[in-house]
C-alpha cells in the first residue's frame, strides 16, 4: 500500500510516499481502506518535532511511529476472527490510534477503538474532519467550561478547525458567541452562529471593556495573564495550547478571586468516551445542525504542500487529504 513515511524530524522534505506492506488485522482488529484524512497542526508538530516537549510523546531523538495522520474516513475492508462490532463494507470514520497512521491507504485498528459508522447522507470528505475539531471543541465547552445558555463566550481562533466547531456548538448551547479572527473570516464566523466577530487585525478584545464568562483560545494566541481582565469574576479561561501560567493556575486561583484557567488533553480521553461524542457530532452533522468547514483538499501525493499550507496557520476549518485506490488493470 501507499503511505507517507517519515523517519526523522524536520521540514516537509522528510515526508516520503513509499510502498509498504498492507497491515494484516489481528483477531480483534478491523482493516480500514482509507478514502479521506486531514492534515492538522498536530501532524505538522509531530513531523517537525517542535515544540520539543511533544517529543516526550513522539520519540526523543527520532519519531517512534513513521506514519502521521490523526483522523480518517473509509470503508472496512476486512475484519479479524473475533470482531463483532463491524463487518466488511461498513463505511466508518475514526481517530487513528495515538494520533498516527492515517496518511496511508489502509490502517488496522482494534474494533473497540474510536471508530464510528458514517450516516447514509454523509460522504468521506464530510466525515474525515469531524474528529480533530469536534472531539476537541465538544469536551472543552461541555466538560471544562460547562457552558450554559445565556453565558457569554469569546472564541479566539474562531476560523480554525477547532474554532469553527466551537462557534457552532457554543451557539447551539444557547451561549452568546463572539469570535476572534482575521478580516477575511469575519463573515464566515458570523454565519456559523457567532453574534459578534472581532477582527484581530483592527481591534483588541482586551481593550474593549467587555467581559466574558468563558474565553476559549483554540489556537494558543493569547495567555491567561492578558486575558484575565476580560473575564467575569468567576470566568474561565480555556486553551488548547497551555503555557506555564495555565499549568500553575490551580495553585494560585485564590489570588484571582475565582477566575480560573484550564487546559485539557482531549486526545488522551478514553476511546469509549470519544465514540459517544463521535455519535453526537455525526448526528448533528447528519441533521444539518453542525457543518464541517473544509478549506481545501489535496491528494495524498501532495502531502508536503498540505503541511506547508497548514503551517502558515490560516486555514479555514479543515484541510482534507484524499486517498485514491486505483483499480488494478491486469
Ligand atoms: N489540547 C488539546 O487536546 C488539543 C487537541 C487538538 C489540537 N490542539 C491544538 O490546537 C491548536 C489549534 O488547532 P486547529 O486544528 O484548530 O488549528 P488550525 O485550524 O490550523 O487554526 C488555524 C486558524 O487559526 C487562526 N488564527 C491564526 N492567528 C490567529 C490570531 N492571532 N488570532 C485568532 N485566530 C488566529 C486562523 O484564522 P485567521 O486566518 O482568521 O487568522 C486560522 O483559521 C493546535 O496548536 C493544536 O496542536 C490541542
Amino acid at each position: 500500500m501507499k503511505a507517507v513515511i517519515y523517519n526523522k524530524y524536520g521540514g516537509t522534505d522528510v515526508l516520503e510516499i513509499q510502498d509498504i506492506p498492507r497491515p494484516i488485522p489481528e483477531d480483534n482488529e478491523v482493516l480500514i481502506k482509507i478514502f479521506a484524512t486531514t492534515v492538522t497542526p498536530v501532524d505538522a508538530a509531530f513531523r517537525s518535532g517542535n515544540p520539543k516537549v511533544a517529543r516526550l510523546f513522539t520519540g526523543l531523538f527520532k519519531p517512534k511511529k513513521s506514519i502521521l495522520g490523526t483522523e480518517l474516513s473509509g470503508v472496512i475492508e476486512a475484519v479479524g476472527a473475533n470482531v463483532g462490532r463491524f463487518k466488511s463494507g461498513d463505511r466508518v470514520f475514526a481517530v487513528a490510534p495515538d494520533g498516527f497512521g492515517a496518511h496511508a491507504q489502509y490502517i488496522a485498528m482494534a474494533e473497540d477503538a474510536a471508530i464510528s459508522i458514517i450516516p447514509e447522507n454523509l460522504g468521506h470528505e464530510d466525515t474525515a474532519a469531524i474528529c480533530n475539531g469536534g472531539l476537541t471543541a465538544l469536551p472543552f465547552l461541555r466538560d471544562n467550561a460547562k457552558l450554559k445558555a445565556g453565558q457569554k463566550i469569546l472564541i479566539i481562533g474562531a476560523a480554525g478547525s477547532i474554532g469553527t466547531v466551537a462557534v457552532q456548538l457554543a451557539a447551539s448551547f444557547g451561549a452568546e458567541v463572539t469570535g476572534v479572527c482575521s478580516t477575511a473570516n469575519t463573515e464566515m464566523v458570523l454565519a456559523l452562529g457567532a453574534k459578534h466577530a472581532i477582527d484581530y487585525s483592527v481591534e483588541d478584545y482586551r481593550t474593549s471593556g467587555k467581559t466574558y464568562d468563558v474565553i476559549f483560545d483554540t489556537v494558543g494566541k493569547s495567555n491567561f495573564t492578558d486575558a484575565r481582565g476580560s473575564l467575569t469574576p468567576k470566568g474561565i479561561y480555556l486553551t488548547t495550547v497551555p503555557d506555564i501560567g495555565v499549568l500553575l493556575s490551580p495553585m494560585f486561583a485564590f489570588l484571582r478571586g475565582g477566575k480560573r484557567a484550564k487546559m485539557a488533553a482531549t486526545g488522551l480521553r478514553k476511546d469509549a468516551d470519544k465514540i459517544k461524542d463521535m455519535d453526537i457530532l455525526k448526528g448533528m452533522i447528519s441533521a444539518g445542525e453542525l457543518t464541517t468547514v473544509i478549506d481545501r483538499s489535496y491528494p495524498l501525493e501532495q502531502i508536503a504542500t498540505a503541511h506547508e499550507y497548514v503551517e502558515k496557520g490560516h486555514k479555514r476549518g479543515n484541510l482534507i487529504i484524499t486517498v485514491d485506490h486505483p483499480a488494478l488493470h491486469i
